[in-house]
């Protein structure tokens, strides 16, 4: 998949969300919704806004039993999204069931990423409550060779990470990256962020934006500003 900035809708309605598409006349950018959106909305909001000619990055993060998330993944499957993503955690046997899930009869399917340990994990809560003792970075590492070795497409991970991602697993496995910020922007509540064009450098193939876009003045001129950046036209 070619690179890309994905901007996450983090809205909590329809009425938000489609109140900010609207505004995208030219262009139709790649959009990720969460769990806010699709649990306010349910299903419905992600067939309207693929039918309005989105790219969907459905960012649901399912863990649960290989069955249920077979099952799950199966459902979604038929809501046409480009991508989706599941928690490595759940084992290499449920991201099997996953994709099998996910197949569709002819074979084709919505790429598949997995989560590692999530950014808001540090060393001390994951050696606290999660019994893990190995260094941080290598548990993200370890988590994303086991999601290729399941056959995943990719990882979700910090910007920071992406470089080694691709070193350990093969440039073809895809990173994705949040955490975002124009050089001369808002942090917000991001601890460690990165440019656009430095998540290029570092091997990001797609990023995930959210309020450097949403909340900008002139949300489109930061979309193109953002693409300009990180794809380089
Ligand atoms: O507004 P902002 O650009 O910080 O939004 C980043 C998006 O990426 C949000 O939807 C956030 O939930 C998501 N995300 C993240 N860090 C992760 C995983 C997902 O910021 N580790």
């Amino acid at each position: 998949m070619k690179r890309d900035v994905i901007i996450a809708c983090d809205f909590a309605s329809r009425e938000a969300t489609l109140a900010f598409l609207d505004k995208f006349t030219d262009v139709k950018p790649f959009v990720k919704i969460g769990m806010e959106l699709y649990y306010a909305e349910g299903p419905e909001i992600v067939r309207e806004i693929k039918r309005r000619g989105h790219k969907i990055f459905l960012d649901l993060k399912l863990h649960d039993i290989p069955n249920t998330v077979k099952k799950a993944m199966a459902v979604l499957r038929n809501l046409d999204v480009d991508v989706t993503n599941l928690h490595a955690a759940g084992t290499t046997a449920m991201m099997q069931a996953a994709i099998e899930g996910l197949t569709r009869e002819d074979g084709t399917r919505p790429l598949l990423i997995a989560v590692t340990q999530l950014t808001s994990t540090d060393q001390e809560a994951m050696e606290r409550d999660l019994l893990i003792k190995e260094p941080i970075d290598e548990v993200v590492m370890h988590y994303a060779e086991t999601a290729k070795n399941a056959g995943l497409d990719g990882v979700v991970c910090s910007p920071l990470e992406a470089g080694k991602v691709h070193d350990r697993c093969g440039q073809q496995f895809l990173t994705i990256t949040p955490g975002v910020r124009f050089a001369d922007g808002d942090v917000g509540d991001q601890k460690r962020v990165m440019t656009p064009a430095a998540a290029r450098e570092i091997g990001s193939d797609m990023i995930v934006v959210g309020r450097p876009i949403t909340a900008a003045e002139d949300p489109v001129a930061a979309y193109k500003r953002c693409v300009s950046e990180f794809v380089g036209e």
